[in-house]
């Protein structure tokens, strides 16, 4: 009989942490993907920068540390609100950081301690209509298609590299809100994807 080959150590899944502002819809997915077998993140903290923001109960319902750093008490005093996250991010041990609807610009301080560590994703095939309403402004040009991209973060709002695009079909009949649906379900399966190989890729 072949002598039992020695067990191989699985490496530990990568601590993420998940920055909303909001419901979070892409926080559920990147928490529901988390649970299958030999993903290789997990997510270690949700942070959110508003205390009423939904996708806090739902991710302390499903057993994950959640944090509230409102930035109102900070009074526009940026650079402190973000010294609170760093802090927190730090205390949870997180290696990799995601912003899922997180609807603050960060300053360079926080996105250079974390450079190509931070992933954004953003609901439009960039380098087309970076910024806000981008539903209504590739419907308004005549764009036969829009999608999702997700992103490193760098100092320039949605300029960072890109991983990876889900692309989807802009019908005759959309308004804003039916592309922007459609494009909300194709980020809910690219954000996980791409997290995961990112984190894949820091394991190895
Ligand atoms: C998504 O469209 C994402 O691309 C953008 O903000 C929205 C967040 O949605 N950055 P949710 O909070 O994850 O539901």
């Amino acid at each position: 009989m072949p002598p039992t080959p020695p067990l191989r150590m699985r490496p530990e899944p990568v601590p993420v942490a998940v920055l909303i502002s909001g419901g979070g819809s892409n926080r559920a997915a990147i928490l529901a993907a988390a649970r299958a077998r030999g993903c290789p993140y997990r997510v270690a903290v949700v942070v959110s920068n508003r205390p009423e923001a939904g996708g806090l109960a739902h991710a302390a319902a499903a057993g994950v540390p959640v944090e509230v750093v409102d930035h109102r008490p900070f009074a526009g005093d940026r650079a402190c609100h973000e010294r609170e996250i760093e802090a927190r991010l730090r205390a949870h041990g997180v290696e990799l950081v995601v912003l899922a609807g997180y609807m603050r610009v960060l300053t360079p301080w926080l996105v250079e301690r974390w450079a190509g560590r931070m992933l954004n994703i953003h609901p439009s095939l960039l380098p087309k209509y970076p910024g806000l309403d981008t539903h209504a402004r590739a419907i308004a040009a005549g764009d036969a298609e829009a999608g999702c991209t997700v992103h490193v973060v760098t100092a320039g709002v949605d300029e960072g590299p890109v991983l990876d695009q889900a692309r989807v079909p802009i019908l005759p009949e959309d308004t804003a809100e039916t592309l922007a649906a459609r494009v909300l379900a194709a980020e809910h399966r690219l954000y996980p994807a791409a997290l995961a190989r990112v984190a894949a890729d820091l394991r190895t």
